[in-house]
């Protein structure tokens, strides 16, 4: 009769098993890793009792420190593996990393092994966590500096990787002396179905050595448990007595957490590799345990699946070579910052495969040859914000700096010009348009889209003799056209704002070498005697706010209304930043933001804006500029328009589309302005009574706030306390990344018009 002490909470596998079955020398060690921890590197060598082939760690970790026991406690019946060590005297957590042939879906037995043997001529026993990938597997405690300890787990491996981490505590430093895995084939040991085997004591009956294992392993002296009582009798007609060879008993231990899906770790890993980096948090699980993560890796949790990499920053990471194959495979990537390393080569075609890819800086490295056409057109779709020496998102940045800078001296005598070209620019919806391409398919025919100067007689064509109206503003009527294929917008300024030809010609030149994907271009424009026009690219969707609270729009959701913002924010981004000097816009609204065919959005009216003397600070404006509600309110007593008051405007505009509330409500016959009211609702602390209630909830909470906050911080009364439009563009990203990772399935893009749903809670009076 034998009794184990121990605190057993599933007693899962006893029974007659050969402990040979494990450790003994095999013919075949292909499903074995051992490995033989302080031993100098590159070596390798037989164990003379088991056969088995040891070799170095040098090639699973790469930091720690090689040190031998002591000799008087190198004895002859102790294992050769644990002669050797290797110790951690720096990094909180240090990682062995193995990556078995057999991968993952097999049955492993991982066995680590520890002895002390005063190798550091301290004499003090050491308490430390082993973790196995992200979880915990135990507290490594000796009773002697002469007595090993082993930890074993038979575990089945849901990843490719397995990683065994050491980490300080802070009772003395970590140390490992050997580290073996074992492929159990068969099903002998199928219980891990219900979690990891824990080996909790073995037992070598009869044998010469005693319980060697058993004495070894069943070490916990403060634990008090049950005693279980094993009891072997014979049956009542049997004639020998009972016998058993061996015993093995084992606990249930569950390993919860997934490590980071596997081709993304491969990813890290090779690009580890091909780097050097020799950043001593690059160990272990990238992803897992969180607060571990690697250094400039972002990753996405969520609760069914592994953990994803969705962003890589190695910003002034010391990089050599070319960019890593490895990268192409980082699939669910949003965010690639490889900006101010030692970067060459070509820029790889591989890098446009990453669909989800919406940022990529490659500033400041030593690339050859042109950026892939594939990368070039994402960047003008919108969909990626691409920036390489020179250039920020691709289209033209230097158009604008080379034509704005030429054209600076003459910005003075030309702001009356640009205020006339502002007025309100309504466009009317999709399938006015459609009519209207039937109607007018002769006119324009014959002339060239390419080109910029226009007779009267000409425009006159375009328009159809100005037989259909987009809108009217207080400069001027827009009228529809068509040149060649492409319709057009045409703005004719009425008498009173007409300026002179070398003023208007000047500005229209301005206007024309500024390109950007989510500015309106401008097509040409017509400047005869007395007749002078503007033509813009026509936006079949309209304006933004028409959406908002035209109830025969169609109808925006969460991430629809992003989607506008953001493009907004980097059409205004690339005025401030992007243009020397920079261009404040001056008139931000929402009417000021229209939408194409595809429901992409483009400021308009920045013709109302003013290259901006970069030496003054800010610029003393003359011109009546702005509209009540989304004016700063410094504006009314200092008169100045800087960038931030384009800031201010864009917050504005960021209430209205979250709110779905226009910017100046009446409310007990009061005028209330949108920021208040949002400040009032704040308090309530319920995200819910803030945004537009006709979403109907139908929004990533996190997303939501963030943009709150966002508007309220452009909308500060202090300018200097409003964030910069490179904040607000990097700011907006993050709220569209995460409700698109938002797991419910939303209707995706819109298709064109939707009658809007008059029982969903539409409403709209004010509160
Ligand atoms: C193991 O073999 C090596 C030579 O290969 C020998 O030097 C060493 O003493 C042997 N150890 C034991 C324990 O037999
Ligand atoms: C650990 O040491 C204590 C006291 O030195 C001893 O009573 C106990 O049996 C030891 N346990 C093992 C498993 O060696
Ligand atoms: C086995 O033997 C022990 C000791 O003789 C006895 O107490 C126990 O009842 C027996 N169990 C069975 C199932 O016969
Ligand atoms: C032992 O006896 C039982 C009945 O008491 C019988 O069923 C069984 O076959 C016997 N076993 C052997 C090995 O004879
Ligand atoms: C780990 O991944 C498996 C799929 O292989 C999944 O069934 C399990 O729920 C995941 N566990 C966690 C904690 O995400
Ligand atoms: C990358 O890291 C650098 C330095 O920490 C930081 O300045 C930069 O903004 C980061 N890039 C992105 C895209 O977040
Ligand atoms: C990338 O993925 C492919 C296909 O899965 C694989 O063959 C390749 O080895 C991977 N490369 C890296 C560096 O992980
Ligand atoms: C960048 O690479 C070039 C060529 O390989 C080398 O001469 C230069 O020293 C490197 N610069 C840095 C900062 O590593
Ligand atoms: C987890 O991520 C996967 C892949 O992105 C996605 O298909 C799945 O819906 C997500 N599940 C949850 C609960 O977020």
């Amino acid at each position: 009769m034998t009794t184990f002490q121990g605190f057993l909470p599933m007693l899962v596998l006893l029974g007659l098993v050969l402990t040979s079955v494990l450790v003994h020398a095999q013919d075949d060690q292909s499903g074995f890793i051992s490995i033989d921890c302080g031993i100098v590197e590159g070596s390798t060598y037989t164990d003379n009792i088991t056969n088995i082939n040891y070799v170095s760690d040098a090639d699973f970790i790469d930091s720690g420190e090689i040190q031998n026991i002591l000799s008087i406690y190198n004895s002859f019946s102790i294992d050769t593996q644990l002669t050797t060590l290797r110790s951690f005297p720096q990094n909180t957590r240090n990682c062995y990393t193995l990556k078995p042939t057999q991968g993952k879906g097999n049955r492993y037995l991982i066995r680590a092994r520890f002895m002390y043997g005063n190798y550091d001529f301290k004499g003090q026993l050491p308490e430390f966590d082993v973790y196995l990938g992200p979880d915990y597997w135990d507290t490594i405690r000796f009773n002697s500096s002469s007595k090993p300890t082993n930890r074993e787990i038979i575990h089945v491996l849901s990843s490719d990787y397995i990683h065994v981490c050491l980490v300080n505590i802070g009772r003395g430093t970590p140390f490992v002396s050997a580290i073996e895995l074992r492929l159990l084939a068969g099903d002998m040991y199928k219980e891990t179905d219900f979690g990891s085997l824990y080996l909790f004591a073995r037992v070598n009956f009869g044998s010469a050595f005693g319980t060697v294992r058993y004495e070894a392993d069943n070490t916990e002296p403060e634990i008090i448990a049950p005693t279980y009582t094993l009891t072997i009798n014979k049956t009542k007609n049997s004639t020998l007595p009972p016998i058993i060879n061996a015993l093995e008993l084992y606990t249930l231990k569950q390993l919860p957490q997934n490590q980071t899906y596997d081709h993304d770790a491969a990813a890290l890993w090779s690009i580890k590799s091909a780097y050097k980096t020799n950043n001593k948090n690059w160990q272990g699980d990238p992803c897992t345990p969180q607060e571990f993560v690697w250094e400039g890796i972002g990753c996405s949790y969520n609760d069914t699946e592994f953990p994803r990499i969705v962003s890589l920053n190695l910003s002034a990471y010391g990089l050599n070579g070319g960019i890593d194959p490895g990268i192409a495979n980082l699939t669910m990537i949003h965010t690639l910052d490889l900006s101010n390393n030692n970067l060459t080569g070509t820029v790889p075609n591989f890098l446009s495969g990453l669909n989800l890819l919406m940022v990529l800086n490659l500033k400041g490295n030593n690339f050859v040859g042109p950026i892939p056409a594939e990368l070039q057109a994402k960047a003008s779709k919108g969909s990626l914000t691409l920036s390489y020496d020179g250039e920020s998102t691709s289209d033209a940045a230097s158009s604008c700096d080379r034509n704005t800078c030429k054209n600076k001296k003459d910005n003075k005598i030309i702001v009356p010009v640009i205020a006339a070209v502002a007025s309100l620019f309504v466009i009317l919806i999709a399938l006015t348009a459609v009519w209207m391409i039937k109607k007018q398919k002769e006119h324009g025919r014959g002339l060239d889209i390419r080109k910029q100067q226009y007779t009267y007689s000409e425009v006159q064509s375009i328009t159809d003799n100005f037989s259909v109206v987009l809108g009217r503003g207080g400069f001027g009527t827009v009228y529809h056209g068509i040149i060649g294929d492409t319709q057009v917008a045409v703005k004719m300024l009425s008498g009173s704002s007409l300026q002179g030809d070398k003023e208007f010609q000047a500005e229209a030149y301005l206007l024309l070498g500024i390109h950007h994907k989510n500015l309106i271009s401008l097509v040409g424009y017509c400047n005869d005697e007395s007749h002078k026009g503007i033509i813009y690219e026509f936006m079949a969707n309209g304006n933004l706010e028409s959406h908002l609270f035209d109830t025969a729009s169609s109808f925006l959701n969460w991430e629809e209304r992003l989607q506008i913002v953001c493009d907004a924010a980097h059409g205004l981004e690339y005025l401030h930043h992007g243009c020397k000097p920079p261009i404040v816009h001056r008139d931000i609204k929402g009417t000021n933001i229209l939408l194409n065919e595809s429901f992409q959005a483009k400021l308009a009216d920045f013709g109302l804006s003013k290259a901006f003397p970069t030496e003054g600070g800010t610029h003393i404006s003359t011109a009546v500029a702005g509209t009540p509600g989304y004016l700063e309110p410094e504006y009314y007593t200092s008169n100045r328009l800087t960038e931030k008051s384009d800031v201010y405007s864009f917050g504005i505009v960021l209430l209205v589309v979250i709110t779905g509330q226009p910017a100046i409500t009446k409310y007990d016959n009061d005028n209330i302005h949108i920021s208040r009211l949002v400040n009032l609702k704040l308090a309530e602390g319920d995200i819910n009574n803030i945004v537009d209630p006709r979403l109907l909830g139908d929004f990533d909470i996190n997303s939501a706030w963030k943009a709150v906050e966002l508007a309220m911080a452009c909308v500060a009364h202090t300018p200097s306390r409003r964030p910069t439009m490179n904040e607000v563009v990097l700011e907006l990203n993050d709220c569209l990344v995460a409700e698109r990772a938002r797991p419910e399935t939303k209707p995706k893009k819109l298709t064109g018009l939707m009658s809007l749903n008059l029982e969903s809670a539409y409403d709209p009076s004010p509160i």
